[in-house]
């Protein structure tokens, strides 16, 4: 919520419990829905394209919208952070600049336009159920198998969070020297697999997901990887990884996942793995949030995870224990990029 009230307020809301604070959630759901929108029209896009601020009737006439309603919800974006007005125009604010242009190279639109047309739809429908029952009727990846194009959306939001950590990522991770092979489980959108492969000239990686995410991907594959880089569709959990791998990498993956699942997916990672072979598990742990924003960071992944999966994040003695008992030694752990509560695990077979 980016509105960010004064100290008047912040000491009748929050201090005194004087006025209903959980107004402040309602103008965040508003302005979430706003900024969805904003970014589904191409109000921001065009905004960055004119090299002034654009009024209210020039701007509506470049996203084919009604001047009086393009400027009531620039209105609100302007409260919420996201424009600035200047000159009697509307104009961006650093933040927009910086997270939701596709200009930027820590672009969030992706990952936002994926909260907004498939996660929310999803919680919408499941949330109550999870609460109730623990899980939701289904997980939203058999949701997406529905509607392929769900798919292309979802991967475009992994794809927008990756690109915040992929740099830290890979400098944060062991490649075992003399490596050649490497399996990006659940590797989705390819980005990490794409980064890894430029760094180490001699690894070529096959990056292991759901038919529907593999589709997606093949068309997507940069042209200076594309002769290290192969997919592999299947269920993770019950076909064949292939072997001798020197790298595996299991991220965003686990959170998805029971215990019992969990550890018999480490045991088929350890098995697909040569000696001395290095598996990396990316994610948020559990225990992690020591500020305000990034307890609730985690908490609201936590909600999703059951929301969306039927699971959870888990603690990093947890998932060190698993590792023991799948046969991994010298469990290394580092944080890694901007957002609290990420790190990696690694270890060796
Ligand atoms: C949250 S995304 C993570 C993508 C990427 N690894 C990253 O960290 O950005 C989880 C990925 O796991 C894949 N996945 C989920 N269940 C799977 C299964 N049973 N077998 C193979 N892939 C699966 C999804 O399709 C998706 O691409």
């Amino acid at each position: 919520m980016p509105v960010r009230p004064n100290f008047l307020e912040r000491l009748v809301l929050h201090r005194l419990n004087r006025g209903p604070a959980p107004l402040l959630d309602l103008f965040g759901a508003a302005g979430f829905e706003s900024l969805a929108l904003a970014l589904d029209i191409g109000v921001l896009e065009a905004l960055a394209d004119a090299d002034e601020p654009l009024s209210a009737s020039a701007l509506a006439a470049r996203v084919n919208a009604h001047p009086d309603g393009l400027a009531m919800l620039c209105d609100f974006l302007v409260t919420e952070g996201y424009l600035s007005t200047a000159d009697d125009g509307y104009g961006l604010t650093a933040m927009t600049e910086s997270w939701l242009l596709a200009r930027s190279e820590t672009n969030m639109g992706p990952w936002f336009t994926f909260w907004d047309e498939l996660v929310f739809p999803f919680w919408e429908r499941e949330l109550e159920t999870a609460v109730r029952e623990g899980e939701p009727s289904q997980t939203i990846y058999e949701w997406f198998d529905e509607e392929p194009a769900r798919w292309e959306t979802a991967q475009d939001g992994f794809r927008a969070t990756a690109s915040l950590l992929v740099d830290d990522v890979v400098e944060a991770m062991t490649v075992p020297p003399g490596a050649t092979r490497l399996v990006d489980i659940g590797g989705g959108h390819g980005l990490y697999a794409f980064e890894l492969c430029r760094r180490h000239p001699n690894l070529s990686a096959i990056v292991f997901d759901v038919p529907g995410a593999v589709e997606t991907l093949r068309n997507d594959v940069p042209p200076d990887v594309v002769d290290s880089i192969d997919t592999r569709a299947g269920d993770y959990r019950t076909d064949d990884l292939g072997d001798e791998y020197d790298v595996a990498l299991l991220f965003n993956v686990i959170h998805a996942h029971d215990p019992a699942e969990n550890r018999a997916l480490f045991e088929r990672v350890a098995d697909a793995l040569a000696p001395g072979g290095r598996l990396v598990v990316l994610d948020q742990w559990e225990g992690s949030g020591r500020t305000p924003v990034s307890r609730a960071g985690l908490r609201f992944v936590a909600l999703t995870y059951l929301t969306t999966l039927g699971a959870t994040v888990y603690s990093t003695d947890e998932v060190r224990s698993w590792l023991r008992a799948a046969g991994f030694s010298g469990v290394e752990q580092r944080g890694v990029g901007p957002l609290p509560g990420v790190a990696i695990l690694e270890a060796t077979k």
